[in-house]
């Protein structure tokens, strides 16, 4: 993509989109008057806004010193080197002469990933600022005939639902004030031209990493010009900056497909394993028992589980909530990190050995942030959590949130984690959130609206810790569900956990959301026994449950104690299968072929990085009429070459095919009934 922008009077945008020369583009950076009613038509296209009572765009930085707010930057000079990883940077710095500040726009560009990332700086020199409102960057698009925009909302077990809707005069609003990404919306965004579709169409897009309050607004001026502006969020945002002290935005990143938005996703998927999910390793087949035994969990138990799921031929076996203090359910507990005794009389030790006997890893869930007040913890520290001096907090899922801003919460917290994992040979830590945050009160002369930024600073510096004095344990970010996953934390993350909705039909959906925007390779999936808030009957087909399970990280989370036998070694064979095809699903290109929304056939397609092999999921939800499935056609083969076609399951229906055929005229499906699927297994034989 090319995006160009320039001194014209100030720093503007002039374009962003398909790649131009931007060698005769200088003189294009005119200052257009419309009129004297309406003298600041330009000003709509600013690169960073600063609000000064004359710039009237959403504004990217607004401050105020001596109680005025006038703010004017001015162009000051620019540099390029290599950045952190050696990536070219570039860096813009402005200068304000009358509040004495510098600031600093950096754009990092990834060339050949075609991502480019923003952040600001501000350098204060003078006497103490008052920041209000700090965005990372203002993204001007070219005009558009019909604009629309795609984000991603949700609830719990209802997360990244798709949303597409028109780009109206005006400004269209992001965000979360809750103290966590989501999951009500993700901070990422696809602007894009009416008509835009999976293969075909221009989309702009972006997303932020940060795991706060942030906001993204989409803003359409009268004169047409569109602008997304991103960042911390700034409702009950404030940040007092002395002399000599800098302030840093989080990073905005984004790209532009010409190819759809699957174009996008796949831009999208490519830059987040190269540079920002740290997992080298593949993801390891689990088993949870959340689903089956929820808080129920003991070292008797969890053996009987543990003996069924290496048979199975799971690799990590994962304690979920309930190990610890008296957690018997979810009013009492959390805080207190010590086994149980009466469920775990020897320890951990006991069941991790045994665990690691059958030939598998072990991990643990831990929910460091929150505390409830039924617990030794709050008992002996009621003073740390969140609070409003002489108000009653609130509680959510009965529990309070941690004020880890606070040095000494920070270091109890990272001692438990430190011991925990030293003490025992645990290789991954599902960490969960399970609450907004809520009643920030100021604390130790800290004003409460800098605690939101306090909060995820705090956050990044556990994780990272722990990230480098345990390099050998996996993180997985949780926040009930799918309510925490951004940029931000993945930086420091194996997997994510999108959703406690496991249900395998709706989790197709779910799946499309998270992969318009995230990559699968990071996106846990489990095969369980039922919907998590409703029972239901039907939609019991193991092979149904596992294909939906594969299409991302597999993981098992049924009740594997009651399998028959048949249904056991059902479940071995779908994993053994899972393993002979991760490496495509977990580090090739996803094309969504069919979209569960839709039509009742869905079908989704990775090829693996060498281009040699691929793997297509297709589901049919129910069938109407006796209707036959249309030909599913497929993407991204190389049409000269023919490519061996295997349905999973059955030898004798192999055929060979040129990819032409494959992706022109497409294969017959032979889904039938309710709940079937296929799992269609291709090798590049040559040309
Ligand atoms: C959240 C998580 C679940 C499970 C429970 C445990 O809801 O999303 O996967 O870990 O907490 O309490």
């Amino acid at each position: 993509m090319s995006y160009i922008f320039g001194v014209g009077g100030y720093l503007q945008n002039l374009y962003w989109g398909e790649p131009v020369n931007a060698e005769d583009c200088a003189e294009l950076m005119e200052v257009n008057f419309h009129s004297s009613f309406d003298p600041d038509t330009n000003l709509d296209r600013e690169e960073f806004t600063c609000w000064n009572g004359r710039s009237f765009a959403e504004p990217c930085l607004k401050l105020q010193q001596g109680g005025e707010s006038v703010v004017f930057t001015e162009f000051a000079g620019w540099e390029i080197f290599n950045g952190q990883e050696g990536v070219q940077t570039l860096r813009i710095t402005l200068e304000d002469k009358i509040r004495e500040f510098q600031l600093i726009l950096e754009y990092v560009v990834y060339e050949e990933l075609d991502i480019i990332s923003r952040k600001a700086i501000l350098n204060n020199i003078g006497g103490p600022l008052m920041i209000e409102n700090f965005q990372s960057a203002a993204l001007s698009l070219p005009q558009l005939e019909r604009p629309f925009i795609r984000y991603v909302t949700g609830k719990w077990a209802g997360e990244f639902v798709i949303n597409d809707a028109p780009v109206n005069t005006g400004v269209f609003t992001m965000q979360s004030k809750r103290g966590m990404t989501g999951p009500h919306f993700n901070p990422s965004f696809a602007v894009y031209e009416e008509g835009a579709t999976e293969q075909n169409g221009n989309v702009w897009f972006g997303q932020l990493a940060y795991s706060g309050n942030w906001k993204i607004s989409v803003e359409k001026t009268i004169f047409d010009n569109i602008r997304v502006i991103g960042g911390m969020n700034d409702s009950d945002f404030f940040k007092t900056l002395g002399q000599g002290e800098s302030l840093e935005t989080p990073e905005f990143f984004f790209g532009f497909s010409n190819g759809g938005f699957g174009g996008m996703s796949r831009k999208l998927h490519r830059f987040q394993k190269a540079h920002i999910t740290t997992a080298s390793k593949p993801r390891r087949v689990l088993y949870n028992s959340w689903e089956a035994t929820a808080f129920d969990v003991n070292v008797k138990e969890q053996m009987k589980l543990a003996d069924k799921a290496a048979s199975m031929g799971v690799e990590l076996f994962v304690v979920d909530d309930g190990w610890f203090g008296e957690r018997h359910g979810d009013n009492a507990g959390l805080g207190d990190w010590t086994p149980n005794a009466g469920k775990f009389p020897n320890g951990l030790g006991e069941l991790i050995s045994y665990v690691n006997g059958l030939g598998m890893d072990f991990g643990i869930w831990v929910e460091p942030e929150a505390v409830n007040p039924d617990s030794c913890l709050f008992r002996a520290h009621p003073d740390w959590i969140y609070h409003i001096d002489g108000v009653e907090p609130m509680q959510s899922r009965n529990q309070y949130v941690l004020n880890i801003s606070l040095k000494v919460v920070r270091e109890y917290l990272l001692g438990m984690l430190r011991s925990l994992l030293a003490q025992n040979n645990i290789s991954f830590l599902k960490w969960d959130m399970n609450r907004m945050i809520t009643d920030l009160g100021s604390c130790d002369g800290v004003d409460h609206r800098e605690l939101w930024r306090a909060h995820v600073d705090a956050l990044y510096e556990i994780w990272g810790t722990l990230r480098r004095e345990f390099p050998q344990v996996e993180l997985e970010t949780c926040a009930g569900g799918g309510g925490r996953i951004d940029l931000g934390i993945l930086r420091y993350a194996d997997q994510s956990w999108p959703s406690d909705n496991t249900d395998p039909y709706e989790r197709l959906f779910i799946q499309e959301g998270f992969t318009n925007f995230y990559n699968p390779g990071i996106m846990m999936c489990w095969v369980t026994d039922t919907h998590p808030s409703y029972r239901r009957s039907g939609r019991r087909d193991i092979s149904y449950k596992f294909r939906s399970a594969m299409c991302g990280g597999l993981g098992i989370g049924s009740n594997i104690g009651s399998l028959t036998a048949e249904e056991l070694s059902l479940y071995s064979s779908h994993i053994d299968e899972y393993k002979s095809i991760r490496h495509i699903v977990q580090n090739g290109r996803l094309y969504r072929l069919l979209l569960p929304g839709n039509s009742p056939v869905s079908a989704v397609q990775y090829i693996s990085e060498s281009d040699e092999e691929s793997v297509v999921f297709a589901f049919l939800h129910s069938q109407k009429f006796g209707d036959p499935c249309k030909r599913l056609k497929l993407q991204g083969l190389s049409k000269n070459s023919r490519y061996l076609v295997r349905t999973a399951g059955s030898e004798e229906s192999d055929r060979v095919y040129y990819g032409s055929t494959l992706m022109h005229i497409g294969l017959p499906l032979s889904l039938k009934g309710d709940f079937d699927s296929a799992l269609l297994k291709i090798k590049k034989l040559g040309e």
